[in-house]
């Protein structure tokens, strides 16, 4: 098991890419805590995976939350290994419509969370550590309607450009996870019918050089390797798990 005696914490960890990630984390042997906003989803989650697995109700944009999510596995484990920073959501709007309120929720939760969550975790980080924030194969390429959402996840791939400097005697790395379309309920509440969603799916796996969307298990498995010693070179990264889209 790749991460035996790991404690992790994964924000959004109860739907889609984040339920995965965390699902893989405990087949693999860590302790993982997950946080989103709704219970049930967090019941569901920890009813799903089984064991090894503490839910936090939280909003992962709110910093007196983090202080809240930090206090909870301070008291429980004294330490954290891995954080991934994974809670986020999409709303198409072109740039003559974006409001205030649409680019203040997209940044808070993309951008401003992942780098107070980090911040807030490392006091419990030792050499070793691994922090994964989640951006987007989006950050990439030049898509209509995605200022805000694209704007926020490019902010990540400095984050931990940055970070991957100031951590340098520190063992801790910090990198990126940056997954292609895979169809969750992201693509869902995009979606106003099935039909619609099936037609979503089907423009977004065209684009795709593989003609296929993603299955959440394989940004999970990059999510592990990430997480383990078997990325211990990698810092400042930006691992991209998106069937070629962001390539051609
Ligand atoms: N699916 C894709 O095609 C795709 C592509 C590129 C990047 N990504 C990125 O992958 C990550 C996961 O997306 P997904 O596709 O797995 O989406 P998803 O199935 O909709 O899951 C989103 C998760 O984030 C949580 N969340 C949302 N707002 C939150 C908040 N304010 N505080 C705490 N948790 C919050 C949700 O739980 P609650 O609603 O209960 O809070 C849920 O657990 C996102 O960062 C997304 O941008 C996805």
């Amino acid at each position: 098991m790749r991460l035996e005696n790991k404690i992790a914490v994964i924000s959004g960890g109860t739907s889609g890419i984040g339920l995965a990630i965390a699902k893989s984390f405990v087949d693999e042997g860590a302790e993982v805590f997950i946080f989103g906003r709704r219970k049930e989803a967090l019941d569901e989650a920890v009813r799903i995976i089984g064991g090894n697995i503490t839910p936090i109700q939280a909003d992962a944009a709110k910093l007196s939350d983090l202080d809240r999510v930090v206090d909870v596995v301070r008291k429980a484990k004294g330490k954290v290994d891995i954080v991934v920073s994974n809670a986020g959501f999409t709303e198409q709007v072109p740039l003559r419509e974006i409001t205030e309120d649409h680019y203040d929720r997209s940044f808070d939760l993309m951008a401003k969370g992942p780098l107070f969550l980090t911040q807030k975790m490392l006091p419990l980080m030792e050499s070793g550590g691994s922090i994964i924030l989640v951006s987007s194969a989006m950050h990439y390429m030049g898509l209509a309607n995605h200022s805000a959402y694209a704007g926020a996840k490019a902010a990540l791939r400095s984050f931990v450009r940055t970070w991957a400097a100031e951590f340098k005697d520190s063992g801790i790395r910090a990198n990126l996870l940056s997954p292609g379309p895979f169809p969750t309920a992201i693509m869902e509440r995009q979606a106003k019918t099935r039909e619609d969603l099936d037609a979503l799916h089907t423009h977004y796996a065209n684009y795709v050089p593989m003609l296929r969307l993603g299955r959440v298990e394989e940004a999970a498995s990059a999510a592990v390797f990430l997480a383990s010693d078997e990325s211990s070179f990698m810092t400042g990264s930006d691992m991209v798990v998106d069937g070629g889209i962001s390539n051609i």
